[in-house]
């Protein structure tokens, strides 16, 4: 079905606004905010998207390791069918390969691009959080990969990168006030704690549904990160060797340096080198003054303290 579009544009009106970052106006919508366009994309998915059971999606927030994740999937995904020196990631953005639903797929008309002619099984990708993703997935076999990021790393990488796209040649927005937005949940596809918060209770509870990956814990341990994505999305490594490949094709490094990622855009205003910056983990250190280290950590003990995650 559908989405009646009437009733979408009736409901924008009806739902609660704030500007984000004094540039974009966004809306709540189930307990998170929107820029309008994802909102009518996010509408349309979740009514109509018809999920099967071998599809993956993987899911973030923004700025957590999505770039990687999906130049990780996707190499698992194709290790058995790809000649030795064939390597899929250098012939596009790993953003084009796993598409981001709604930013892609039901961006455009939803009938545009027919998810039925897709090879199977269909590598997708979302940063919905998990109360909007459509019942489809939820109720059938597909697997979710979710990666979340600590508090502070991700709304510095998000700074960076907002920066770049909507700031061009102006002041970068002020930092402090972007540690406001940030903490107070009023925040793209925010909140982002509550984000991070759903898809973990929900990976507790169905564990063989949804895996749930820490951006340090695959920095810090990436062989044993990527051993556990690859049994649980049924393709285990052979050898040793296969796990080495994988990791150095998907490495920051020789991502950044590839022709299709240092040069044109995946989706029109986005440009490919911006996905990749430092990947350290840390660099927080660089840009918070201790005032607004212990805003967020103030937020964070409150939304994540009782569940152990990222103290
Ligand atoms: P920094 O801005 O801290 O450097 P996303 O992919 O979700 O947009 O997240 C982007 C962040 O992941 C950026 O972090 C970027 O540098 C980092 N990143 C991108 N590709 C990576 C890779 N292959 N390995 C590790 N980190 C990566």
């Amino acid at each position: 079905t559908t989405p009646n579009r009437d009733n979408d544009e009736k409901s924008l009106e009806d739902l609660p606004k704030a500007r984000f970052w004094q540039t974009i106006d966004i809306y709540r919508w189930e307990n998170s905010w929107f820029e309008p366009g994802l909102m009518k994309t996010a509408m349309a998915f979740r009514s109509s998207f018809p999920a099967q059971d071998d599809d993956i999606f993987l899911a973030s927030h923004v700025k957590t390791g999505t770039t990687w994740l999906k130049s990780l999937s996707l190499c698992i995904m194709q290790k058995n069918h790809q000649k030795h020196d064939f390597d899929i990631l250098t012939t596009e953005s790993p953003h084009f390969h796993v598409p981001t639903i709604e930013s892609t797929i039901y961006a455009t008309k939803p009938s545009q691009i027919d998810l039925h002619d897709a090879s199977s099984p269909r590598l997708l990708h979302t940063h919905l959080p998990y109360a909007v993703i459509p019942d489809s997935i939820k109720n059938s076999g597909s697997k979710i990969v979710y990666i979340a990021r600590n508090p502070k790393d991700t709304l510095i990488s998000n700074w960076h990168f907002l920066n770049s796209i909507m700031k061009q040649n102006q002041e970068p927005f002020p930092l402090e006030m972007a540690v406001d937005c940030f903490c107070s949940g009023v925040y793209l596809y925010g909140s982002f704690f509550d984000h991070v918060l759903e898809y973990w209770l929900e990976s507790k509870k169905r564990p063989e549904k949804i895996l749930f990956l820490k951006y340090e814990e695959m920095k810090s341990d990436p062989k044993r990160e990527v051993l556990k994505i690859a049994e649980f999305l049924g393709k285990p490594f052979e050898n040793e060797r296969e796990v080495d490949e994988v990791l150095w094709r998907c490495s920051l490094e020789r991502l950044k340096n590839l022709e299709v990622n240092k040069n044109g855009s995946f989706l029109f205003y986005v440009p490919n080198s911006s996905y990749f910056r430092k990947g350290v983990v840390g660099d927080w250190k660089n840009y918070l003054t201790s005032e607004m280290e212990e805003r967020i950590n103030q937020t964070s003990r409150r939304k994540f303290e009782a569940f152990g995650l990222f103290l």
